[in-house]
């Protein structure tokens, strides 16, 4: 990578990266981001009284306005539900499963387990009264999946997507002045995609202020083109007036460069929309020798948009935006900013080792920047839109993207959410291409494919002309689709002849959407069927596919092929192909899941990339197989490779262009070292030596980790006396973390099923059989007396509220599974009365000191199985006759802490993600293992 590269984006984005998170105060907008405090539980899929009695009432809120009910009233007492900050993805936390879905990496959670397929989400805000006559929305970046959210009891909406944006107002609702309710429902019984989604508001949440004149959602749009020296910007900015302002108002766009200096600007007036509508308005401004957009250098420009009435700023946005040229020739491949550029792509998913689908942004630049070390210029957004973080990575990183929509069709699902995303996304440079489809077999060869390929691509033009549309195309590539889509997708080599297609639609240009589809495991170089083990030396992944090697060097041969994207540049969650149960994730990522590199790495630095690079496979520990013939194999971009086996000369070889080099050799301890050379000089060296046993942990931070956030990537390896890592090794380390917290922890083993993430399980146990008899007197009792047993009848049951005794004696059960004194079991008791004494198992117990409506109760009063709570309480009394009273006692939280963090190694690594407390002056992660050397890592 070039200097260049490395200087100056981190420079860039440590300027522009964290400016959408501020609140813009005294710009007429304001935002926050909410993804602190918010409750968690789960719900049920389809049993009611397990979903918190939600929509059970004789009215929903469906039915009459503001009538959410459940958890989605305001006033539901969430007490004893789990904390949690977003982004949050439930799914990763559970355990595997057999019984849970392949394509999803078998976490029990979804369609076959009702009890973790609903989550519900609560969080309480303040919304001040100087707010009044603003606009007051809620942004959701994504959640997974058909959510629905509630603010204060009114219902405000369904997104059926997982990957949408959406956003809500909600100024007529809101409780000025004082706390407003925000719930959101979650149901991911269903699936979208065949590849893990997670489940749960996996992506950021802000409240958003702006005035009733303002900036509509996502709307501007920027766009440039570049004469001689200057580039001319169009920008167009869409107002919605919510409000009744009528006459001009002022509309200032100014460009700014990376260091913050003006560089256009442009003022114009115009006349508000009327009350409900938008209009958009388009102005011109000069960029002189701009600084382009490019892979190696990112430059972004700043437009800020002022709307300004009476000369008072009303609305400030900002748009990150760069200014570049794209092209896509049928004879000559791609160019950007007119010189040629071959992508070298790769395509991913969204999950990440630990973390499942909940990826803090640090964790988006790690990934991006892993792959640009890898010397790959583009990232295919398979099969959805990604989050907005991805892209501002990629922009500020420097990686092409191929932006794509989830589902093929010409409705409004369809449609709308290719618009949605692209109105979100069509600012961002580093998008170069739309995809508006993925092996849609069903239609791809047909008529259909190629009406619905044309409504979308015109569709698409509608409302970003500036760039292509591509569709990945997989069955054959000779009708349907593949005769209309503007950039032909080859998804595979094997699947149809490309040369065929490309000599009888010469004006299409081209490019492989999908390539590769082979078999890794990261450290493993002999394949065992019985073990999972793919061996990670390149090859064919089935008869009709290609190695990588294949793949690229027909890529690299072909001019008219823009380039081509790797099936999968990260390993995934879920389609464990070609394994089942017990594998739990991809083996075709060039990295694991963590981002550790398979050997494939190598070979597409050595041709993808500009360094200089030497490596050797496999490792020199082959204890128990002296003497016999190992694979060596060298990737390398050196003219020669020469090897040896404890300086003995195993031959000199040529490197091929795209190609690599292989040895047989007989096992013998000790060192094997590749010596590579440039025009007849040594240049490089790379060295396997057979290591001792494992003696030291070692922890080390991630060099990709270039966001430099809270949250940390931690490599954690064991090494050998003389330091050395030991590739093979796989002992179990425990964790302990002070001043933060871990967030995940993964090996990359695609057969693991240790667990995630290590966190506190909490269940919430109802109260059973709750029954009541009548005293007579007010006083309440301090002991529990001997009560008739046949006096008993079910509470609240045809109570007359104007004739009810001075007080009551209330009788109930809870089943505890275990009575573990590490446990941690309260009572969050919902008043029923206006004096209350409680008893369990015939204890008298005391409310806590921070909440007098909770008890925490002591293990040396409960037992395992069934236990006794008796409520002595001075009844409520209704005011009106219609008032609805509370006859649920409350409900028991039993809270079993989790076991410490631990992870085996797998060959040689783990990683753990760990994120520093926002007041902490520094974190602190130990690391410890049964015979080796404890260390610790501070950041
Ligand atoms: C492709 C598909 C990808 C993935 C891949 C696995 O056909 O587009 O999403 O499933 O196969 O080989």
């Amino acid at each position: 990578m070039k200097t260049t590269f490395t200087q100056k984006s981190i420079f860039y984005f440590f300027l522009l990266c964290s400016f959408h998170l501020l609140a813009q105060n005294k710009s007429g907008r304001e935002l926050f981001l909410i993804d602190k405090d918010w409750r968690f539980s789960f719900g049920h899929l389809y049993d009611t009284k397990k979903d918190f009695g939600h929509a059970e009432g004789y009215f929903s809120y469906l039915t009459k306005t503001g009538f959410g009910d459940g958890p989605a009233a305001s006033g539901f007492d969430d007490r004893a539900w789990r904390k949690l900050n977003l982004p949050h993805d439930w799914a990763v936390e559970q355990p595997f499963s057999e019984n849970a879905s392949f394509s999803h990496g078998f976490k029990s959670a979804g369609k076959n387990f009702p009890e973790k397929s609903i989550g519900w989400y609560r969080k309480k805000i303040n919304i001040p009264n100087e707010d009044l006559g603003k606009i007051i929305s809620l942004k959701f970046d994504g959640v997974f999946r058909n959510s629905k959210v509630f603010f204060n009891g009114f219902y405000l909406g369904t997104e059926e997507s997982g990957y949408n944006g959406f956003e809500y107002d909600v100024t007529a609702y809101v409780n000025y002045g004082g706390e407003n309710t925000i719930v959101v429902r979650v149901d991911a019984s269903m699936e979208e995609g065949w590849f893990y989604e997670g489940a749960g508001i996996y992506r950021h949440v802000y409240l958003q202020k702006t005035n009733p004149l303002h900036v509509a959602q996502n709307g501007t749009y920027v766009t440039s083109e570049i004469t001689n020296d200057n580039a001319l910007i169009t920008a167009e900015v869409k107002l919605l007036n919510k409000g009744h302002f009528k006459g001009n108002v002022e509309i200032n766009q100014t460009v700014l460069d990376a260091s913050g200096k003006q560089v256009a600007t442009n003022s114009e007036n115009v006349t508000a929309p009327e009350f409900y509508k938008t209009n958009t308005f388009s102005s011109k401004l000069n960029v002189k020798n701009p600084l382009l957009w490019d892979i190696d250098s990112p430059n972004l420009y700043q437009l800020v948009t002022e709307i300004k009435s009476e000369g008072k700023v009303i609305d400030q946005y900002k748009t990150s935006f760069g200014i570049r040229t794209i092209k896509f020739d049928p004879e000559n491949g791609f160019f950007l900013n007119g010189k040629h550029v071959k992508l070298k792509g790769t395509n991913n998913h969204q999950d990440h080792a630990g973390i499942g689908t909940a990826l803090p942004d640090e964790i988006q630049y790690y990934r991006i920047a892993k792959l640009k070390a890898m010397g790959s210029n583009a990232y295919r957004c398979s099969h959805h839109p990604p989050t907005p973080e991805l892209l501002d990575a990629c922009d500020k990183l420097g990686m092409l993207v191929i932006d794509e929509t989830r589902l093929m069709g010409i409705n409004d699902y369809h449609l709308n959410d290719l618009q949605r995303m692209m109105e979100r996304d069509r600012n961002h440079p580093s998008i170069f291409c739309w995809s508006v489809g993925n092996e849609e077999w069903q239609i791809e060869g047909g008529i259909t494919g190629e009406r619905i390929t044309n409504t979308m691509q015109d569709f698409s033009k509608s409302i970003d002309p500036t760039r292509p549309v591509t569709v990945g195309i997989s069955s054959g590539f000779k009708s349907g689709i593949s005769s209309v889509v503007e950039i032909m997708g080859y998804n595979y080599l094997g699947n149809g002849d490309i040369d065929a297609h490309r000599n009888q639609f010469k004006q299409q240009p081209g490019m492989g959407t999908e390539e590769g589809s082979t078999f890794a495991t990261r450290g493993i170089y002999f394949t065992d069927d019985a073990k999972h083990y793919q061996s990670a030396y390149d090859k064919k992944p089935r008869p009709t596919f290609y190695s990588i090697e294949e793949g690229w060097k027909f890529y690299a041969e072909r001019p008219y092929l823009a380039g081509m994207f790797i099936w999968t540049g990260f390993d995934y969650r879920g389609e464990p192909t070609p394994y089942g149960w017990p594998s739990v994730t991809s083996y075709f990522g060039m990295m694991d899941v963590c981002g550790f590199p398979k050997d494939n790495v190598f070979y597409l630095k050595s041709w993808w990339g500009k360094e200089p690079v030497l490596h050797l496979l496999p490792h020199w520990n082959w204890s128990g197989m002296e003497g016999k013939e190992i694979d060596v194999w060298a990737y390398s971009n050196c003219d020669e490779v020469e090897l040896f086996l404890n300086k003995k000369s195993l031959g000199k070889k040529k490197m091929e262009q795209n190609s690599h080099l292989e040895w047989k050799v007989n096992y013998t301890p000790g060192t094997l070292e590749a010596v590579g050379y440039k025009n007849g000089k040594k240049v490089l060296s790379d060295i396997r030596k057979t290591t001792g046993k494992p003696e030291n942990i070692k922890l080390s931070l991630d060099k990709e980790n270039v966001l430099k956030g809270n949250v940390s990537v931690v490599t954690v390896e064991t090494t050998d006396k003389n330091g050395l890592h030991i590739p093979t090794a796989n002992d179990e380390i425990m964790f302990s973390i002070k001043g933060g917290k871990i967030l995940g922890v993964g090996n990359g083993d695609p057969t693991s099923l240790e667990s995630d993430q290590f966190i506190d399980d909490i269940a919430l146990v109802a109260i059973s059989n709750f029954m009541e008899q009548k005293e007579t007197t007010a006083s309440l009792p301090q002991q529990l007396r001997n009560y008739s047993e046949n006096e008993w009848t079910e509470a609240f049951k045809n109570r007359d509220y104007k004739k009810q005794a001075p007080s009551y004696i209330y009788k109930g059960e809870f089943d505890l599974k275990n009575n573990s004194t590490s446990n941690v079991v309260s009572f969050f008791y919902k008043k029923i009365g206006v004096e209350t004494v409680v008893f369990v198992n015939g204890n008298k117990v005391e409310p806590s000191k921070e909440d007098f409506q909770k008890y925490v109760l002591n293990s040396a009063i409960l037992k395992q199985g069934k236990n006794t709570i008796h409520i002595a309480a001075t009844p409520l009394q209704k005011i009106k006759d219609w008032d609805v009273m509370n006859t649920d006692p409350g409900i028991i939280q039993v809270i079993t802490p989790a076991e410490s963090w631990k992870r085996k190694l797998f060959n040689g690594y783990a990683q753990i993600i760990i994120q520093k407390d926002e007041n902490a002056k520094e974190v602190v992660l130990s690391a410890s293992a049964k015979g080796l050397r404890a260390t610790s890592l501070k950041n």
